[in-house]
Order: structure tokens, then C-alpha cells, then sequence
């Protein structure tokens, strides 16, 4: 959490300067107060009322603004704050930074400040690997700045390379990291998570299969991983990539996932985000099935077992903590309350996943957190965020059992 801290943020003309609106948001919605500077350029892409607007505070664009400057306002600005961000900071913003040049308020603040600055480059590939910009980034490095890194991808010029702002949460991970040092709550545990659908073979080249893509899953252990658990991810198959320091165990089927999982045991938390087949193809599945006059195939399903319920009703090495996830379509907090009490887990964290949501597959996830004590309603976050606030969650439950 960032209760109380202070950040000015600085925002450069790209256009990657509407995430600072989401970044100022973010930031907030953890306590910190955001203070906005829109650079001449950063006013090309976004306007000072939408950075006033969501920050609940003035936005600052003029060095020589009689209202502000009347009082040295640069020299208060650059003081008050606990921190200074600079997103997405510009390759002129940096250059600037690098030969002590102060020509606009951004620029002045920079110089006059003596508090820390962080800055997260956003370019085109070719100005972010061009010698004048690495020989500034070392020069400000040496001076003390921080750096969240840019990413790599397709660019806003529609280039691909490296340039891209750092996505939002890593930023926020990045400011939370500056001020608490790299807090790792669940050094010594043991996360299991599952993830992605299953596949159950109708015969060796059909399958049945749902459209689950992993992303929450994976982005949950990845953020158990970074508050220090040891995490094992059952993955159904997906191509998502494997988050770092998290091992990973491939499954295909529901009875595969089963297994993986009572492998990976003892553990201190699971959490079943997998969208698991309910059924499979009890045939034998040895041969193609091919294609007849005398109708449609015959094949039989069965259930699959509850991997969910079998953790929670374990007598030996139930984890401490057992959460599922609930994918509705409709009463989503009443369907998800009885899930709960149904299967015996602790959590039930419970997502609309109808088409119209765009849940399913998509980035963005809204969902309702069930526990014995009722239902807490997420806003709508990336998967990314809603991953970092259930591991944060995590780790106070287990601290305080
Ligand atoms: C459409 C467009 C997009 C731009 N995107 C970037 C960018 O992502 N990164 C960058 O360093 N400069 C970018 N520029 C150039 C900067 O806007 C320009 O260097 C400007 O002087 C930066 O001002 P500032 O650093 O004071 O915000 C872009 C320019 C245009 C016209």
C-alpha cells in the first residue's frame, strides 16, 4: 500500500501518456496522492482536465504561471512530493534530465528537486537504441534516477522493438518496491495454483475443450511467486508464458491435473483457477472415430473428479488455505455463495464470464471475493492487478492463521 506517500507525477508527450491516467489511478486507489505535470508535449495526447480529473488535484503545465510562481511553485513542487514518476518520460524529457537543462516546469522541477525521481521510458525502437539515449540513461543512472525498464512489442509507430511504456502494474510494483523494499510475505510457503482449461480426448485427434486462456491463472502465480512463495502451476494447455520463479507442470486432462496436484502437496495455499472439464469420454478413445451411415457416434461421458472439493475435504495435507475460482453467467455472487459452502473452500473468488464481458480470454477481470464473512466487490482491474491484490490477500489470511 502507498497510504499516505506523496507523488508527483510527470507525464511526457507520447503516446503512451494516457496510461499515466490509469497509473495515477492505481497509485491512488493504494493512498498515495498524485500530483500531475503535463509536459507541452504530454498536452498533444492528453488533456490537463482529464490528469485534474482523476487525480482530484491541479494539473501543472506552465513554468511561469503567475499563480503558481508567485510562491516559487517549481521549487514547491519538487519538494513536496515523496517521490517524483515520470511516465511515459520522452527521449528530449531524459536528454533534458542528462545535460541539466531546465527550460519548462518539467524540466526546472527536475534540476530544482532533491527528492527521488523514477523514470519509465516510452519511444520508438530506434530513439530508445540510439547512442544519445543510452549515453543519458547511463548519466542519469549514475546520478541516482531509478528506471522501470520498457517493455517490447509492437509500438505505437507500429514498429516492433523494444520502447514500450512498462505495462501499469509493474510500474505500481516498481513505486510499491521503492518505498517497502522488496517485501516478500510468503518467503517459506508453498502456492499450488491451476490454470488454463483441460482437454479430454474423444478419440486421438478430437477433444473437448472450453476457452480459458490461463491468463488469470498464470498472473496469480506469478504474483504469489513475487511475494516470495515457491509456486507449482498446473497448467492445462495454454501459451501463455511461464511467470519467473514459478515451476510449471503441463497437464492435458482433468484425471492429469488431479494427479499434478496431489503431487505437488504439502502446500500451505492452492488456488484452483482452472476451468477443469466437468466431463470425459469414457470410451475408448484408442481409435479415430469415423464417420458413419448408421448416425452420429457413441461415446458416453462421465464425470470427472472434483479437484476443487477433493483439496477441501482432504483429512491429511488439506492446505491451509483453499480457494477456487467460479465462472457464472448469470447470479453470479448467490451461485458463488453456494459453490462456497458446497465445496468446503475458503474463497470462492467468483467472475461474470457471459460473452458480453469479454472475461473470458480478454486482459481485464471483475470479481466478486466470497468468504465466510460475505462478498467484497473488486472494480474492474487487469488480471495482472486483480492476481497481485488476491496474493496480497493471501498472505494476510496465512499471517493471521
Ligand atoms: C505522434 C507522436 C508520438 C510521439 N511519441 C513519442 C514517444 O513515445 N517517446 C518520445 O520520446 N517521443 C515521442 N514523440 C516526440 C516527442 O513528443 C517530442 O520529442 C516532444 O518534444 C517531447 O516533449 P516532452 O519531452 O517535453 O514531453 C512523439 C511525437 C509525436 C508527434
Amino acid at each position: 500500500m502507498l497510504n499516505g506517500k506523496r507523488i508527483l507525477l510527470i507525464i511526457g508527450g507520447g503516446v503512451a501518456a494516457y496510461k499515466a491516467l490509469e497509473l495515477a489511478r492505481r497509485l491512488m486507489e493504494r493512498g498515495a496522492t498524485v500530483k500531475g505535470i503535463l509536459t507541452s508535449g504530454g498536452q498533444e495526447f492528453i488533456t490537463p482536465l482529464s490528469v485534474a480529473s482523476l487525480t482530484n488535484n491541479e494539473c501543472y503545465t506552465d513554468l511561469f504561471s503567475l499563480k503558481d510562481e508567485a510562491e516559487m511553485g517549481h521549487i514547491r513542487l519538487s519538494r513536496e512530493a515523496d517521490l517524483i514518476v515520470i511516465a511515459p518520460a520522452t527521449a528530449d524529457l531524459m536528454a533534458k534530465m542528462a545535460g541539466g537543462i531546465a527550460n519548462d516546469l518539467a524540466s526546472t522541477v527536475l534540476l530544482a528537486t532533491d527528492k527521488p525521481v523514477m523514470v519509465a521510458p516510452a519511444m520508438n525502437a530506434q530513439m530508445w537504441d540510439h547512442p544519445a539515449t543510452k549515453r543519458n540513461i547511463e548519466t542519469l543512472k549514475s546520478d541516482g534516477i531509478h528506471f522501470v525498464a520498457p517493455g517490447s512489442g509492437m509500438l505505437a509507430c507500429g514498429e516492433i522493438g523494444a520502447g514500450r511504456l512498462a505495462e501499469v502494474p509493474d510500474m505500481v510494483e516498481a513505486i510499491e518496491e521503492f518505498f517497502h523494499g522488496n517485501i516478500q510475505p510468503l518467503t517459506g510457503k508453498h502456492a499450488v495454483v491451476t490454470a488454463g482449461p483441460t482437454h479430454e480426448p474423444i478419440d486421438p485427434v478430437r477433444y473437448i475443450a472450453n476457452r480459458s486462456s490461463g491468463k488469470q491463472g498464470f498472473a496469480v502465480a506469478g504474483a504469489l511467486a513475487a511475494l516470495g512463495a515457491k509456486v507449482t502451476l498446473v497448467a492445462g494447455p495454454v501459451t501463455e508464458e511461464t511467470p519467473p520463479g514459478v515451476n510449471r507442470v503441463d497437464v492435458e486432462t482433468a484425471l492429469q491435473m488431479k494427479a499434478a496436484v496431489d503431487d505437488a502437496l504439502p502446500a500451505d495455499v492452492a488456488v484452483c483457477v482452472a476451468a477443469v472439464a466437468d466431463w470425459r469420454v469414457e470410451n475408448d478413445v484408442g481409435q479415430k472415430l469415423k464417420k458413419t451411415k448408421d448416425g452420429l457416434p457413441d461415446f458416453q461421458l462421465t464425470e470427472n473428479p472434483d479437484i476443487l472439493a477433493g483439496l477441501c475435504s482432504r483429512t491429511d495435507n488439506r492446505p491451509t488455505l483453499v480457494i477456487g475460482f467460479a465462472a457464472e453467467t448469470e447470479n453470479i455472487v448467490e451461485y458463488a455463495t453456494v459453490k462456497r459452502t458446497r465445496k468446503g473452500c475458503d474463497l470462492i473468488v467468483a467472475n461474470d464470464v457471459s460473452a458480453t464481458t469479454g472475461i473470458m480470454g480478454g486482459a481485464d477481470n471483475e470479481v466478486h471475493i466470497i468468504s465466510e464473512f460475505g462478498d467484497e466487490a473488486w472494480p474492474k482491474l487487469s488480471k495482472t492487478e486483480v492476481a497481485s491484490r488476491l496474493a496480497l490477500k493471501i498472505a494476510d489470511i496465512l499471517e493471521s492463521k
